[in-house]
């Protein structure tokens, strides 16, 4: 039966949920994702206090921005996303609903993260406007999505999303030029462009599919270690090349 793209990611998610807990629930991979989250909150604006997380899936993120930002809203396709998040982050505001057909009043946020679900939808100019739109004419928006510049990421990210049950094969990353052209076309600008993570994402992002990192005698460690040496290569032009995702501040034009 034909299913439209939203429908194929709600089924999807309902199988990710699970995997989603396990795979946070490993303080080395949780010391990674929780670095990961510390570089985007470090743009929220003084004084931004309604704030909206797109896609907030199983709400390891919500959970650090409501403890920096109290009462943000978190919004996702998924319900089996959201019960997770329900569990996780006691209280906080859940809404089930879908990026492409927003249910808030124009204006009605000063901040909208979205960390990996603007390649989740097929028309990402759509999804930034819906952004845009409930930032109102000022506030920021604040993403971090998977980075193709590198020839080898590109292809080995093709390769895994046409194999695993666990991607969806449209559900593609971003050069740097196309994530800030398709910005612009939404009627942003892009005050920053950096990429994040190259070796600790590789070793301490997947510990549900690579095992046996989740016995390595200090993992936690080396993750601190390659967090460190990843924030350097980052800064580097040549070596920023290798970076698997690119965070995106940008506010509205
Ligand atoms: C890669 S997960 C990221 C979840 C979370 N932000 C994180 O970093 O752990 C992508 C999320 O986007 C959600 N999603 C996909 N399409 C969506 C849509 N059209 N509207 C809202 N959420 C969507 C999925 O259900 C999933 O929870």
């Amino acid at each position: 039966m034909a299913q439209t793209n939203a429908q194929a990611q709600i089924e999807m998610h309902k199988e990710l949920a699970p995997r989603y807990a396990f795979r946070y629930s490993f303080p080395f991979s949780r010391r990674f994702q929780q670095d990961w989250h510390g570089e985007m909150i470090s743009h929220v604006p003084s004084g931004a206090q309604r704030i909206l997380d797109l896609g907030c899936g199983t709400g390891f993120f919500l959970a650090e921005l409501e403890a920096k930002h109290p009462g943000a809203v978190g919004l996702d396709i998924s319900h089996a996303m959201l019960k997770v998040s329900d569990e996780y982050v006691p209280g906080v505001r859940l809404v089930t609903g879908d990026a492409e057909k927003l249910p808030f009043q124009p204006a009605a946020f000063d901040v909208v993260f979205c960390k990996g679900s603007l390649h989740h939808v097929r028309d990402h100019v759509g999804f930034l406007t819906h952004c845009k739109n409930a930032l109102g004419g000022k506030g920021v928006l604040i993403m971090s999505e998977p980075c193709n510049d590198n020839p080898f990421i590109r292809w080995a990210r093709a390769l895994m999303y046409k194999k695993s049950k666990h991607f969806d094969v449209g559900d593609q990353g971003f050069s740097k030029r196309g994530i800030i052209s398709l910005c612009e076309q939404a009627g942003f600008e892009v005050v920053l462009a950096k990429k994040y993570g190259i070796f600790a994402y590789v070793f301490a992002g997947f510990p549900d599919h690579v095992g046996i990192l989740r016995y390595l005698p200090g993992n936690d460690l080396l993750t601190r270690f390659f967090l460190g040496l990843d924030r350097v290569l980052c800064a580097l032009p040549g070596f920023s090349l290798l970076g698997f995702h690119i965070v995106i501040v940008a506010r509205p034009r």
